[in-house]
């Protein structure tokens, strides 16, 4: 009989937002008439700006024609492309990336789950806690950890708490540690990482010799331009840092799926014997084998946001979602709630209200507000005691959650 990969056991329950799709139609099942309002998980609600539709169209028109049609594509994506995302997410911000560094992908939660095969089996993993699950789901997976204790921390891997006193944008840690994820703006806490920080961390895994996994999912969010968008900003990030970007939630593609990662020629890890390894030709050959591509016409969508119109678009939705995220801040602050958050991120951050538990809140708010938010604790033991709130949903709807969840307060949860 085939025998299973036996470190899928020790993961924790379910994946967090299909656990909270379950309950939230068991709750529907009970209370079918509930008007119930998603701010859970993080997916974008408007539809595709128009530069976006009108490129997809084009090239679906393209492949329907002798001349037009394509097949398998460039591995790393086509240069039409790669060439916009250089200019526009890199040279305008005086960062230098080669055009071979880029490798266009369908979504930022699959590269930053398959980018550790590329890492040796006995890797140390540091993450910030709360953190984006994948990254510890897949190093479990991998076998770079033990089991979870009570509050689902894995031993071995090391958890740097991102709390209150330190902004929710935790430092390097003091010792070595092979791999560190690191998510700014942050996903859960949108908390952004200054340039010092950042700079801190770089400096850390120049000398430690680690290798920073930088998810920038979120960094179309960043409202205040001194602040970095991509860790290339922080000098010798080259050297060590893999940095993720995505058009799903800068520009709706959660369900067309396109994003990139950037691998530089420069960072490299080494192998039992001590020789240094270019881990761009690591990646180049994992993608290669596993991976065919984004479609054509996605791949043209994407392009689509870089033109002028497609920029002008795809930042007024930003603005919208972020017009969003700060009602929910000034809402919820008004009603006495701990807010973090919000400010340069599509999440609001709460503490819970009264000492809940993240799950006695998400059932007080469902149940009492029909709002459906995540659990803190759901990303991680440090989450605990916090709540959080998606600004994506339609500007009535939030408006509509602001006023219940006031309400609820104002009846002392
Ligand atoms: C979230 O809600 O955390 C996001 O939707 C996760 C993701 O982008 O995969």
């Amino acid at each position: 009989m085939a025998r299973i990969n036996e470190h899928y056991q020790k993961l924790q329950a379910g994946y967090l937002f299909p656990e909270i799709g379950r309950r939230v139609a068991a709750f529907q099942a009970s209370e079918p008439d509930a008007d119930v309002i998603r701010l859970g998980i993080g997916d974008v609600t408007l539809p595709l700006a128009p530069a976006v539709v009108e490129a997809l169209q084009r090239a679906v028109g393209e492949l329907a024609t002798a001349e037009g049609f394509r097949g398998y594509g460039p591995d790393q994506g086509y240069p039409f492309l790669v060439e916009a995302i250089l200019e526009h997410d890199y040279r305008a911000r005086g960062v230098a990336i080669d055009a071979d560094e880029i490798f266009v992908s369908d979504g930022s939660k699959q590269d930053s789950g398959n980018i550790q095969e590329i890492f040796a089996a006995d890797s140390t993993v540091v993450v910030t806690d709360p953190v984006y699950p994948v990254y510890v789901d897949t190093n479990v997976m991998a076998g770079r950890s033990g089991a979870a204790d009570d509050a689902g921390r894995y031993a071995g891997i090391r958890y740097l708490a991102a709390s209150e006193a330190n902004g929710f944008a935790p430092g390097p840690p003091d010792e070595p540690v092979d791999l560190a994820y690191l998510c700014s703006p942050n996903n859960p806490t949108g908390a952004v990482m200054s340039r010092e920080v950042l700079a801190a961390w770089v400096a850390w895994a120049r000398e430690s010799d680690a290798v920073i996994l930088f998810d920038a999912a979120y960094d179309a969010f960043v409202q205040d331009p001194a602040l970095p968008r991509s860790i290339y900003e922080i000098e010798g990030a080259r050297e060590c840092a893999i940095e993720m970007r995505s058009f799903s939630k800068r520009a709706g593609f959660t369900g067309l799926r396109c994003a990139y990662t950037v691998v530089p020629r420069a960072c490299a890890g080494r192998t039992a014997a001590g020789e240094r390894v270019a881990l761009h030709g690591l990646w180049a050959r994992r993608q290669s084998t596993k991976y065919n591509g984004v479609p054509y016409p996605v791949q043209r969508a994407a392009e689509a946001t870089f033109s002028e119109e497609g920029r002008k678009q795809t930042g007024e939705q930003v603005a919208y979602y972020m017009g969003n995220a700060r009602r929910l801040r000034e809402g919820l602050g008004t009603a006495g709630l701990g807010v973090f958050g919000g400010e340069h991120a599509p999440y609001i951050w709460l503490r819970t209200p009264g000492g809940l538990s993240s799950w006695d809140c998400f059932d007080r708010l469902l149940g009492g507000a029909h709002v459906v938010g995540t659990p803190g604790s759901g990303f991680g033991p440090a989450g605990e005691g916090y709540f959080r709130l998606s600004a994506f949903n339609d500007r009535a709807r939030v408006d509509e959650a602001i006023a219940r969840i006031q309400r609820l307060g104002a009846a002392g949860w």
